[in-house]
């Protein structure tokens, strides 16, 4: 059988790992340190209580657990393949699930973030092109430009591969094998800067040593 091109698109894969209980580990573990890091990252770029806050492909909230309580009440919006894996965060991790209304909680697969007000500020996507074909970067940024015409910046998290390796898989500094055509990608920095640049942001990838070897990039518009 041929392998899907995300391994969330592999059939029931939401079903199963939501009725074992899994919901921690299917978005990658490491659940307080992770959480804690990207809240620390988003506030190093200058996230602070008052701005509104996109989650792309939130998952079940490891974000969310850290930003809600740190924004102003409902500033924070999330939106990811699974909206039952969203809902299930919100049911089991929030310490004040009050502090987050369900309609901030959107289903979406495309990047075209249907629902959530013009109003955003900051968008981070951690953990999500770095499992999903490259088109999915230039068509999440290009939708990003048009829809919040007051961002300021996004961050998200790639696999980067230099352009020797770039056709072969590569053992990231953290041990994580990743590929050219198949989960988890790995991607050349200079494609991600010309599909920045074409939809009309400029960016840059930051030095830190984040969980499994990602790098972190931050974008704001051009
Ligand atoms: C590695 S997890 C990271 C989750 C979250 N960002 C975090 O750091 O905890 C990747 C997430 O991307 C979501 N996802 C996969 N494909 C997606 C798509 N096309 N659009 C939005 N979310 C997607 C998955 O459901 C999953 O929750």
């Amino acid at each position: 059988m041929s392998r899907p091109a995300s391994p969330y698109l592999a059939p029931g894969f939401y079903d199963d790992a939501l009725a074992k209980g899994r919901h921690r580990d299917i978005v990658g573990g490491r659940w307080e340190e992770t959480g804690r890091l990207q809240i620390a990252l988003l506030r190093d770029e200058g996230l602070q209580p008052h701005h509104r806050l996109l989650d792309i492909g939130a998952g079940s909230l490891r974000l969310g657990c850290k930003a809600v309580p740190y924004l102003e009440r409902g500033h924070y919006w999330a939106t990811d393949a699974s909206l039952p894996l969203m809902q299930r965060g919100h049911q089991a991790e929030l310490a004040d699930p009050a502090r987050l209304p369900l309609a901030h909680l959107i289903e979406d697969a495309d990047f075209a973030f249907p629902g959530i007000p013009d109003s955003i500020d900051y968008v981070i996507a951690w953990g999500v092109f770095t499992h999903l074909p490259g088109e999915n970067l230039g068509r999440a940024l290009t939708s990003l430009r048009h829809r919040f015409p007051r961002l300021q910046k996004f961050l998200f998290t790639l696999f980067l591969a230099d352009d020797t390796a770039v056709h072969a898989p590569i053992a990231q500094p953290d041990g994580v094998v990743t590929h050219p055509a198949r989960p988890p990608y790995h991607v050349l920095t200079r494609d991600v800067f010309a599909q920045c640049s074409s939809a009309g942001f400029a960016a840059f990838a930051r030095d830190n040593r984040l969980p499994r070897g990602q790098r972190l990039w931050v974008a704001w518009p051009a």
